[in-house]
């Protein structure tokens, strides 16, 4: 199966962007775990970082009938882009959304998100592990749908 694995705003900063709230594991880094992940599982896995709205749109309505999963961590858009959301629930693909941090934990302006109630599921808290367990769940929804 083809995964996506899309990251969003200020994420291409990881490993020195607050480590204190995000980790020091760079974004090379988990897009190459994730790439592991998902080859020893016998599936395909794109990436993209973007700190674009409009690329990440882009991105996604390419996606359409091309990409069975997407992992995403729209980063601060979580709490601003009804078009993000839109685009999502436009092409249909199930998605899982993640986070390094816990946005619960956090400001009160990052417990919304638009994003949530479309998501198969939301991953949050666990640094780079999120990500991880995101695939993990992922690639489990593609090989037993349910
Ligand atoms: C984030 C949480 C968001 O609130 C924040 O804007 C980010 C990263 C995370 O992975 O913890 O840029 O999505």
């Amino acid at each position: 199966a083809n995964l996506l694995l899309l990251h969003g705003p200020n994420l291409n900063l990881l490993g020195t962007r607050e480590p204190q709230i995000y980790g020091a594991t760079t974004l090379a880094q988990i897009d190459s775990d994730a790439l592991a992940q998902c080859a020893a599982a016998g599936h395909q896995l794109e990436t993209l970082q973007s700190n674009s709205e409009a690329e990440l749109i882009g991105r996604i309505q390419a996606a359409a009938g091309k990409v069975d999963f997407i992992v995403i961590n729209p980063a601060a858009f979580t709490h601003t882009s009804v078009a993000l959301r839109d685009a999502l629930a436009a092409v249909g693909i199930p998605f899982v959304e993640v986070h390094l941090s816990n946005p619960h934990a956090r400001e009160e302006f990052r417990r919304h998100s638009y994003f949530s109630d479309l998501a198969r599921g939301v991953v949050c808290g666990f640094g780079a592990l999120s990500y991880t367990l995101a695939i993990q769940a992922a690639i489990q929804h593609i090989e037993q749908p349910q």
